[in-house]
């Protein structure tokens, strides 16, 4: 990542063509956290979002439901919006691949692809996957003639096409891979990447004929033709960046100089499926056009079921806003965050939802609420001058493992982390006896040195959590008599004698148990 202190954080944009379901929920979700994460460490973020809204799928999508294609993208990008609100999404830009600005971007991009001689006319034949919206080869669809990402049949096609000449840069891009270990994580991606480096690179079809296709950006060389979608959806990251102004005339469009926009992003977040579109062909576009490539990829797993990917295809899919509604947007941010590996797959059972939920109800949940009423009860609501605290060399310890761990990517260590504070602190209360303190005048100063250490670490629990469950700590700084949730270098050196707290309901409220047996 850059050595700034600023971070430019993207999502994938997903097809306007189906409702948001639990993949595109996590990828947004861990973006969300990461971008919280560094605003909580004092740092500038742009957190980019948003639909993919051309191509065949979105088209025969419409078509299906008598719409026209513009209807129906309206509608699922006001879903989406609508599904990362409830979700407690911080995105700063949601961007829709059908806005003018970003249709002349595609076309500035394009153009300057052309008068830098790297575009080229050809035929295309070959197998294509309109669901996925990639080509392939004879070779990758085997006797079957299924699609590699989504196992569905593919269809022969063969038209002219306009090609990107990718091949040319397949030295710079294998360079590039290899001088930067951390470009690509994880490294099994890597690897995978680089394996398939080891074959020639073929160029690349950008465009479709209109005869076929009509839902699309028009070439700037050739108006019967448009951008291949996959073309036009990995722009949108370079037009939320601002680097690019179509509106000036050629040679003054920002192609020459990024500085003061947000480009290189510091992160492309993808699913481990759509790696390829954004570590090879992306890369090599911007190297076509002479800008920098983003500072890092990640790659991340997928939520399966059993042996499989969680799909609307194959009806498998768990509605994480209906695991919402029983327990709460931040329990299901936990549940996605905690349990997964960054990077590797995870599968859903009811058993471990619940299982992960109690940690939050039970340990961070419980310390709070304890806490919280002993400071009433013995201490009238205000948190004693206590001398020492004896927890502020673990709260540092769990600042810095998590700093650490969401620098190396391993999210759900980082919360890890967080939680093992939370821990330290349940036993720190169970040491110190604080009802028995209470009941004894001569360890009134033992007592308040118990509460006003436990109110520190609040803070610092309230700051680590936020980024993962920014509703309930929100709340939680109120009940602290804060005012917001605090920074981490904030609540690593706040002082909470003399604050007034305020009691409430449980944070997180138990659930009944047999809740996991009635969804299996
Ligand atoms: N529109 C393209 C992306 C263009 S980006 C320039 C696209 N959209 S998508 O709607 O299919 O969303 C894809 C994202 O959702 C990927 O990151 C993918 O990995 C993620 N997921 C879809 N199903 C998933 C799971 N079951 N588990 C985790 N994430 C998965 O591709």
């Amino acid at each position: 990542m850059s050595g700034t202190d600023r971070r430019f954080f993207t999502t994938p944009i997903y097809y306007a063509s189906g409702e948001p379901h639990i993949g595109h929920a996590y990828t947004t979700i861990l973006t969300d956290v990461l971008a919280r994460f560094h605003r909580q460490d004092g740092r500038d973020v742009l957190f980019l979002t948003g639909t993919d809204e051309h191509g065949q799928k979105i088209q025969d999508e419409a078509e299906k439901r008598g719409v026209e294609p513009i209807e129906l993208c309206d509608l699922m990008a006001e879903r989406f919006e609508e599904a990362w609100k409830t979700l407690g999404i911080s995105y700063d830009r949601f961007i829709r691949t059908t806005e003018d600005e970003h249709k002349a971007v595609v076309s500035a991009f394009l153009k300057r692809l052309w008068d830098r001689d790297q575009i080229y006319q050809g035929t295309y034949s070959g197998w294509y996957c309109v669901s996925d919206e990639r080509y392939w080869t004879e070779k990758d669809i085997g006797e079957d003639r299924r699609c590699q990402i989504c196992g569905r049949e593919v269809t022969y096609v063969e038209e002219k096409n306009y090609f990107f000449k990718m091949s040319e840069w397949q030295d710079d891009l294998i360079k590039q891979i290899e001088d930067n270990p951390e470009w690509i994580v994880p490294e099994v991606r890597r690897n995978e990447i680089l394996g398939f480096l080891r074959q020639p690179l073929g160029d690349l079809s950008i465009s479709r004929p209109k005869s076929r296709l009509s839902w699309g950006i028009d070439l700037p060389f050739d108006t019967d033709h448009v951008a291949y979608v996959w073309v036009d959806a990995l722009i949108n990251y370079l037009t939320a960046s601002g680097a690019i102004d179509p509106s000036k005339p050629d040679g003054e469009q920002g192609f020459d100089d990024v500085t003061g926009s947000w480009w290189p992003a510091d992160m492309h977040l993808v699913g481990k499926d759509i790696l390829t579109t954004h570590s090879v062909y992306w890369p090599t576009l911007l190297m076509g056009v002479g800008l920098p490539v983003p500072r890092q990829i990640l790659a991340h797993g997928w939520w399966v079921v059993g042996d499989t990917k969680m799909s609307k295809s194959l009806g498998n899919v768990v509605d994480p806003l209906a695991l919402r509604e029983t327990f709460g947007t931040d329990a299901v941010r936990w549940y996605l965050m905690r349990e997964m590996p960054t990077g590797g797959d995870a599968s859903y059972t009811p058993e471990r939802f619940l299982t992960r939920y109690d940690e939050l109800a039970n340990v961070l949940g419980n310390l709070a609420s304890r806490a919280i009423s002993m400071i009433v009860k013995y201490r009238n609501g205000v948190v004693p001058d206590g001398a020492s605290n004896g927890l502020e060399p673990h709260a540092h310890e769990a600042l810095s493992e998590a700093r650490a761990s969401i620098a190396r990517l391993k999210v759900h260590e980082a919360f890890a982390s967080a939680m093992d504070l939370a821990r330290a602190a349940n036993v720190y209360v169970e040491e110190r006896q604080p009802w028995a303190q209470a009941k004894d005048p001569a360890q009134a100063a033992e007592l308040d040195e118990t509460l006003s250490t436990l109110a520190q670490v609040l803070v610092v629990l309230c700051a680590l959590f936020q980024p993962v469950a920014p509703e309930k700590m929100g709340v939680l700084a109120d009940r602290l008599g804060l005012d917001g949730v605090p920074t981490l270098d904030e609540a690593i050196a706040a002082r909470m004698a003399g604050r007034s707290v305020t009691p409430g309901n449980p944070l997180f409220p138990r659930v009944d148990p047999t809740w996991a047996d009635s969804e299996a």
